[in-house]
């Protein structure tokens, strides 16, 4: 389909020029397969926060503002599609069994991840608080969450140094980890003002980053044990590192801790840091990212690309710094053009076999919608650090046009010629 002949690049190029900054109907095309599609838990949870980011920013702690002040009062009612998410992780749950842990701990679903559940801890934390622990399927929102939070902190196996195991059989490292369980451990803590288990959130990614940091700054995806193996720097789990620990820097911040936890925030922000920083020169000269960072012979994923556009204007909008915008509105352009008329990501990792290029992706479809969430903040506070002088900075100056080396002098000509005849 994408052909090196260059006068074909430039007709290719040319078709996208409308595609690089999603017009709204083709996003809500985007966020509609999104709800779709995504079915197992991690998939369902991440489409709960893209939910939020999107249709409820004010209540995501990535906001402007402090999230748990706008939660008094906040009806069931004003977050259904949460509501909606959270009942049917409670409709799927199984039955709990008491004398399984001596703690009642008992997942949110049945599933050889320990961590992935977590993921909708959020969302069945809002339904708590909305519906003042109403129960579905004979059991309350807010116990079912208890009970998510006593399985992760005694029940899971851990590693020796203490870092809960992402799977549920044995000690497992997955990169994974750091968006699923440490942003649910830290929300918890903000909501019930627990400091133990906000420092709990921080101490686990950590001890994550101890475990699968390379000598390059960037981290393996999956280490220990004798299951699933990769050792590899796979981009999405980069992104989900880099993302989960920006979610609970931002959660201390807006917790009634944030003053007594200025180191740890300082910490997680150099790690998140390190991870863009040693991104940044992998950044293909499309603007997307390989599927595995360092290997410029695995394909390019759109998928783990538009997280980590997402995430670099989170850190814009959260003031931590300005430096990753101009990269992100690369590759969020660049993210852009691959997706297609029916509304689909395409170009993407298999998610469910993370070394092969499948043909779209649950958790991308939700990256899309993250990373426009965090565009419009972004655009809404003032575009700092654009380097863009174009009225659209994810428009016709974006890197979707110099994909292939030569292609761009060929597309002034294009664009030159297409005035022409817009004229004529
Ligand atoms: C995820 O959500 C879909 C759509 O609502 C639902 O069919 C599915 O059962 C959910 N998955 C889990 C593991 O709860
Ligand atoms: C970022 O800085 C602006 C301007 O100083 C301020 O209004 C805003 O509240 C800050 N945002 C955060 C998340 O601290
Ligand atoms: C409850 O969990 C315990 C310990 O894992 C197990 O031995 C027992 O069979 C379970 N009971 C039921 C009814 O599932
Ligand atoms: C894998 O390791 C676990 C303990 O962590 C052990 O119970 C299991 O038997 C091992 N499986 C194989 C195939 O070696
Ligand atoms: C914080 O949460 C932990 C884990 O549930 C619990 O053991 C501890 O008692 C809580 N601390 C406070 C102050 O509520
Ligand atoms: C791989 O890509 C990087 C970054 O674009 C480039 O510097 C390097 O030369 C490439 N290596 C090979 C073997 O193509
Ligand atoms: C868009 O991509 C999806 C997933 O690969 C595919 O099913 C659909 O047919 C594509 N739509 C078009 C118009 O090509």
């Amino acid at each position: 389909m994408r052909s090196q002949a260059p006068i074909v690049a430039l007709l290719a190029a040319t078709s996208l020029v409308s595609a690089t900054h999603l017009t709204d109907s083709l996003l809500n095309k985007v966020y509609n397969v999104m709800n779709e599609i995504n079915v197992a838990s991690w998939e369902n949870g991440t489409k709960s926060m893209a939910i939020l980011e999107s249709k409820y920013p004010e209540l995501t702690v990535f906001s402007a503002n402090s999230p748990f002040q706008r939660l008094d009062g906040l009806q069931s009612g004003q977050i259904p599609e949460i509501i909606g998410i959270a009942s049917t992780t409670l409709e799927n749950r199984p039955a709990t069994n008491t004398s399984a842990s001596a703690h009642g701990g008992s997942s949110l679903l049945e599933d050889g991840a320990a961590a992935d559940p977590a993921s909708l801890g959020i969302a069945v934390l809002l339904a708590d608080q909305t519906t003042n622990n109403q129960q579905v399927n004979g059991v309350g929102y807010g116990d079912a969450a208890d009970a998510e939070l006593n399985y992760l902190l005694y029940d899971v196996p851990r590693t020796s140094t203490g870092a809960i195991s992402h799977r549920a059989d044995q000690p497992q490292l997955w990169s994974d980890f750091v968006y699923m369980v440490p942003p649910f451990l830290a929300y918890y803590g903000a909501l019930r003002n627990n400091q133990t288990l906000l420092q709990e959130a921080y101490r686990q990614c950590s001890l994550y980053r101890d475990g699968l940091r390379q000598s390059n700054g960037l981290w393996a995806h999956i280490l220990l044990g004798n299951g699933t193996h990769d050792p590899n720097l796979w981009i999405t789990g980069n992104a989900w590192a880099a993302t989960g620990m920006l979610r609970v820097w931002s959660t201390i911040k807006w917790s009634s801790f944030a003053s007594d936890m200025s180191s740890q925030m300082s910490d997680l922000q150099s790690w998140i840091a390190e991870i863009f920083d040693n991104a940044q020169p992998l950044l293909t000269s499309e603007g997307l990212y390989h599927n595995y960072l360092n290997d410029n012979s695995s394909f390019i994923d759109t998928s783990g690309s538009a997280l980590m556009a997402a995430t670099g204007l989170r850190i814009s909008t959260l003031n931590l710094t300005d430096s990753y915008v101009p990269d992100s509105l690369k590759l969020l352009a660049a993210v852009s053009s691959y997706v297609n008329s029916t509304g689909y990501l395409t170009q993407t990792v298999n998610p469910y076999d993370f070394s092969k290029q499948g043909t779209y992706s649950p958790e991308g479809q939700s990256f899309v919608v993250m990373a426009y969430a965090a565009y419009k903040e972004w655009d809404s506070l003032g575009r700092k650090g654009s380097t863009s002088g174009n009225d659209d900075p994810l428009g016709t100056s974006s890197s979707a046009f110099k994909r292939i080396g030569g292609v761009s002098t060929l597309l002034g000509l294009g664009s030159a010629l297409l005035g022409f005849w817009s004229i004529a």
